[in-house]
């Protein structure tokens, strides 16, 4: 039972701040994924939680113990890294048992130790061979068997799966999902890629600039991101964004984007006249006025099938937009596509300005 508490955590680099007061409690047993792009402080802050880093003010508590002073080794911590680091001239079984002979464990307790985890990861065939006889996937299944092994409170993961290629990845994600179920671990995960993060978090972190922008879980983020940012990170495509304007009508408000009207919540408080962006997901578009929102016209530039789904590229009154059809198997009748709907209740409202939403929870 090992929860992690960051309270006010920030890293300088001389005189540049790179993490500001960052506060986080990650709960035991938790899968939290901080994600966001490059260059905002994601691994700063998970080298802080694992010791690599000096933390230049605030505390890191482990167990309800604070590590600021306590070496890395002693955190009982296990970090898997992209590169993997794996002992080149060891072959499998001595590169997962490397850290327990450091430990001096006795020899009967490693060689069962390591069969376990082998046989866990799947490398029980491939106890024998050097790192640069396996394959990338297998390589990272040895890096995960080394921290394994050390039966750590905490698993750190800086961007483990960057270096396999796409179809590997999806398969190791799944496999780290169900070694976390499995084990049942507190885990902290970094990546750039928002669909790791949509797929293997219990809540995601989202970073920008050395800033938490927005904690939740996976659909939380997804249906009521707080900013700008947040919408436009998360989703793939990701949110929609046009500028709009706000009209008020004897039936309520809505918001004008040249012509096309869009339909909003009722209990967001903007005013007459006030810049907005609107934002609307490619795949809440409807084809069919649902809810009696009003037609939106849209001028079709592009079709690209994806399958059971399609991406149209088309342009609202001027401003790009993308939206998810369903193909239901042939794309002819998605060329002909003039008009589309936005559900009154899936449309955003941001703060043309600051990008912070305007827009109430989601359905209430
Ligand atoms: N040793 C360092 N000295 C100075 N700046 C650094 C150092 N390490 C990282 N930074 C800066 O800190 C910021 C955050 O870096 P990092 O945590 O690695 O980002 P991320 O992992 O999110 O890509 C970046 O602007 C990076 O240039
Ligand atoms: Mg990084």
């Amino acid at each position: 039972m090992t929860s992690v508490i960051l309270d006010k955590v920030a890293k300088s680099y001389g005189n540049l701040e790179v993490v500001h007061n960052i506060d986080l409690t990650i709960e035991s047993q938790e899968f939290v994924v901080l994600v966001g792009p490059s260059g905002c402080g994601k691994s700063t802050t998970l080298r802080m939680i694992a010791g690599l880093e000096e933390i230049s003010g605030g505390t890191v508590s482990i167990d309800s113990r604070v590590v600021n002073r306590v070496a890395p080794k002693d955190r009982d911590v296990a970090m898997v890294f992209q590169n993997y680091a794996l002992y080149p001239h060891l072959n499998v079984a001595n590169n997962i048992a490397f850290g327990l002979r450091i430990r001096r464990t006795p020899k009967d307790e490693i060689a069962k130790t390591v069969a376990d985890v082998a046989a866990i990861l799947g490398l029980t065939d491939y106890l024998d061979r050097r790192p640069s006889d396996l394959s990338g996937g297998q390589r990272q299944r040895v890096a995960m068997g080394r921290a394994i092994v050390r039966r750590p409170k905490v698993f750190l993961f800086d961007e483990p799966l960057s270096n396999l290629d796409a179809k590997l990845r999806t398969q190791m994600r799944a496999e780290i999902k169900q070694l976390h179920k499995r084990l049942d671990v507190t885990s902290v995960y970094v990546t750039h890629d928002q669909v790791e993060a949509m797929t293997l978090a219990d809540r995601i972190v989202v970073m920008n600039d050395g800033y938490i922008e927005q904690i939740g879980s996976p659909m939380d983020l997804f249906m009521n991101p707080v900013s700008t940012f947040v919408a436009g990170f998360i989703g793939s495509p990701p949110m929609n964004q046009m500028q709009g304007v706000v009209s008020g009508t004897p039936s309520g408000k809505q918001v004008m984007i040249g012509d096309a009207a869009f339909a909003i919540p009722d209990n967001i408080s903007v005013s007459d006249g006030q810049q907005v962006v609107v934002g609307v997901r490619p795949e809440h578009f409807s084809m069919t006025p649902d809810d009696g929102s009003p037609a939106i016209p849209i001028s079709l530039n592009l079709v690209e099938p994806l399958g059971s789904e399609a991406l149209l590229h088309a342009t609202i009154a001027g401003q790009p937009v993308i939206i998810k059809a369903e193909t239901n198997g042939d794309i002819k009748h998605l060329s002909g596509i003039s008009q589309v709907y936005a559900p009154r209740n899936l449309v955003k409202i941001f703060d043309a300005e600051s990008g912070v939403v305007i827009t109430g929870q989601h359905g209430s």
